[in-house]
């Protein structure tokens, strides 16, 4: 029987940033973010918000969509970078919140924890409950993966244009209406890096930008070397003389920590894919360039960022790539539909791939394509470091669950904030009862830190009807 996402539930904080107010108060020329990063807007949390709230409010989307009732769920996990507490996992803040709509203890059963590694923690989440599901340990039951996340940087870094805040709920069920996952093909590769981290106590991470940028694609790329070995012995995919993996893959959906980097990404697989097909020399052809060989033929990443030449040569040639029709095509048709969302809501760390997932199905659907029995591969990758490939394929019912989406409606009415009053939310000085924004059917932060010292570190919410 096959396992997937049944169906998936967003929720966004209203407020946000816009980039050309941005890139005013910071000295940026607009057209670098619009085009060179590709964000129009960020959400950002207000006051009253945090992952918790905001991952209890897309949990409770996706159950009341669907009229589940807590004995419909047998595991619910939180996948988030943003941990409120070194030890008391998000999901038990999430079974609270919960219990307060559904009733006390009516959740107790559904066991899980939060998960960690960066950006691709809700690939592994989703995974591993796939194959509780695939086991028969769920009896009747559901599972609900949550990813959730305020992507937050210091001010005047170059992070901080690549900030945002939401959350993903994933419903996973046997025989799911929207996507069913393909069995044994999911890749992963992990590394012991420092491309982006965040040491204990320390609110915004630590980044190398241009680091982290090469090995995601690096990492991503070895994660689709091994997909593409299992996808070819499971039969999923049989590769014909002159054929790449990419020409059988309908949509490939990645992390999105800006939209732009979703661009690159493809056509740094599609390089590494095609590099050694006849199409190769068509393309170079046309562009009138030979690919840029690094000096060392290792090709790690130390003597590759070392390699300055190669680097600056490599650079042209992308983006001479990226402008040519193979390019083109390949991205209007399997990837443009996915980075929608990610221009304007910006960064969700977790939630990014798969509030592209959510992108991908609503504008392809409103295009009038057809999704039933496409394939779509996933390109996860979380920094420090981790990438997971895997690919699913549409099913029937997606139209049901397709056909009634409209994220601009699912987010609501949006109010922009000045570049101050964003910084006042940056530097955590508003109270909770000082949100720029009233609350209505949603869960928001109450209090940190009861009145005696015992209840040090307690995180109260309520359900603002
Ligand atoms: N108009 C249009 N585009 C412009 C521009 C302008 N005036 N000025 C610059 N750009 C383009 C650059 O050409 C570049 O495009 P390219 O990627 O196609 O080469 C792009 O804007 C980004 O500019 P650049 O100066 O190269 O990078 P940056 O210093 O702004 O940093 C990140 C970008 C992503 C490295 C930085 O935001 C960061 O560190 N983010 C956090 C880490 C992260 O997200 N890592 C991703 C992997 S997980």
């Amino acid at each position: 029987m096959p396992v997937g996402i049944d169906d998936l539930a967003i929720y966004v904080p209203k407020l946000y940033i816009d980039y050309k107010d941005f890139a005013e108060a910071r000295g940026i020329d607009p057209q670098k973010l619009e085009y060179g990063i590709g964000i129009k807007k960020m959400a950002l949390a207000d006051a009253n918000q945090d992952p918790a709230c905001m991952a209890a409010n897309a949990c409770m989307r996706v159950m009341k969509k669907n009229d589940l009732n807590p004995q419909d769920i047998g595991r619910i996990y939180v996948a988030t970078e943003s941990a409120l507490d070194e030890s008391k996992a998000m999901n038990s803040f999430v079974i609270g919140m919960l219990e307060q709509v559904y009733g006390e203890d009516s959740l107790e059963h559904a066991g899980g924890i939060e998960c960690k590694f960066a950006c691709v923690s809700g690939s592994y989440a989703l995974y591993d409950n796939a194959n509780w599901i695939r086991a028969g340990e769920n009896g009747d039951k559901s599972a609900i993966v949550i990813v959730s996340d305020i992507a937050k940087y210091d001010i005047g870094s170059a992070g901080e244009y690549t900030q945002g805040a939401g959350a993903v709920a994933l419903l996973i069920k046997n025989n799911p209406r929207l996507l069913a996952f393909d069995e044994k093909v999911a890749s992963t590769i992990i590394k012991n890096e420092y491309d982006f981290y965040r040491p204990f106590g320390k609110e915004t991470p630590l980044v190398n930008g241009v680091y982290s940028n090469l090995l995601y694609l690096i990492q991503v790329r070895k994660a689709l070397e091994a997909y593409k070995e299992k996808a070819i012995k499971q039969g999923y995919i049989k590769l014909k003389e002159g054929e790449s993996i990419t020409d059988h893959i309908d949509y490939i959906n990645v992390h999105l920590p800006y939209r732009k980097m979703g661009e690159k990404a493809l056509a740094y697989l599609l390089r590494h894919e095609w590099r050694h097909l006849p199409r190769w020399k068509d393309i170079t052809t046309h562009l009138k360039l030979d690919e840029p060989i690094p000096k060392d033929p290792r090709g790690t990443i130390e003597s590759l960022l070392a390699d300055t030449e190669f680097m600056k040569a490599d650079e042209k040639f992308r983006k001479e790539f990226m402008k040519t029709t193979y390019y083109r095509e390949v991205f209007d048709k399997k990837m443009s539909s996915s980075l929608e969302a990610s221009a304007i809501i910006g960064n969700l760390y977790t939630a990014s791939m798969y509030m592209g997932l959510r992108s991908l199905v609503e504008f392809e659907f409103g295009k009038g394509f057809d999704l039933y029995n496409k394939r779509v591969g996933f390109g996860s990758y979380g920094s420090g470091c981790s990438a997971m490939v895997f690919s699913g394929v549409f099913q029937e019912g997606y139209k049901e669950i397709a056909s009634k989406m409209n994220l601009d409606k699912e987010i609501g009415t949006r109010t922009k904030i000045s570049i101050n009053n964003y910084e006042k939310l940056h530097s955590n000085t508003k109270k909770f009862d000082e949100a720029f924004l009233s609350a209505e059917n949603e869960f928001i932060l109450v209090s940190i830190g009861g009145i005696t010292a015992d209840r040090a570190g307690f995180r109260e919410y309520c359900y603002a009807s």
